[in-house]
């Protein structure tokens, strides 16, 4: 591993308990990321609060007051650039970016959606899954694309469905594992372990488990 740490911003728009588990994993010694800056299109967040309290630079680009989508991402582009960020993070961030700056930063960002993608892509989608019927959902860390939701898919954690779960119940669980495998995605992209070939990544040194995942298990129906 290189001495040099990758430099990440994390863009940011609400509560940033995903922004802290980058946090808690980037203040290890060894981890090869540190975070330069968390920019928030919202004033005001606890995400912003997150950052400051970890002593990392934090600032709002309130994209209300700005008339289009360019000029707005321009500004972002400006505040990373001036930080010199290489590498960006989208954590809870619910702003659409423009072509041209998801462009810019083409292989060199990255997101987490609380789906199993490409299953159930854009908002309320924990209830979604659940409406759906289905037995299993998750989370995705994926590279960010034009289009929204989509990228090759780094990493996912799989989550039971409960027979009892609403919207909240079923976020709740998934969230335990976003801030297991975003801050595990980061750290593989900054040890330079992974790779992108047309729409699937490949990670050096991964052993894939082979067991089977079933939900009811058959042997409690027998
Ligand atoms: C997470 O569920 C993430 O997957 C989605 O937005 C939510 C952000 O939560 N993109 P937080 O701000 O990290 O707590």
């Amino acid at each position: 591993m290189s001495e040099r740490k990758l430099k990440v911003g994390v863009l940011v728009s609400g509560s940033g308990s995903n922004l802290q588990a980058l946090i808690d994993a980037c203040a290890a010694p060894d981890h090869p990321a540190e975070i330069v800056l968390v920019l928030s299109n919202r004033p005001g967040v606890r995400a912003l609060d997150r950052a400051e309290a970890a002593g990392i630079p934090a600032m709002a680009i309130d994209h209300k007051l700005y008339a289009d989508r360019a000029t707005f991402d321009a500004d972002m582009q400006k505040a990373l650039d001036e930080a010199g960020v290489e590498f960006i993070c989208l954590a809870g961030f619910m702003r659409l970016l423009t072509p041209e700056f998801v462009e810019h930063w083409s292989g060199r960002m990255i997101n987490i959606h609380p789906s199993l993608l490409p299953s159930f892509k854009g908002l309320n989608v924990q209830q979604r899954a659940i409406d759906a019927g289905a037995r299993f959902s998750g989370c995705t860390v994926h590279y960010v694309t034009p289009e929204m939701d989509v990228g090759p898919i780094i990493q996912q954690a799989v989550v039971p469905i409960h027979q009892n779960d609403t919207g909240d119940t079923l976020a709740a669980r998934i969230l335990v594992q976003e801030h297991r495998i975003y801050p595990a995605s980061l750290r593989w992209i900054a040890e330079r372990r992974v790779r992108i070939e047309g729409e699937r990544v490949f990670l050096d040194g991964a052993t894939p488990p082979d067991a089977a995942l079933l939900n009811p298990a058959p042997e409690q129906a027998d």
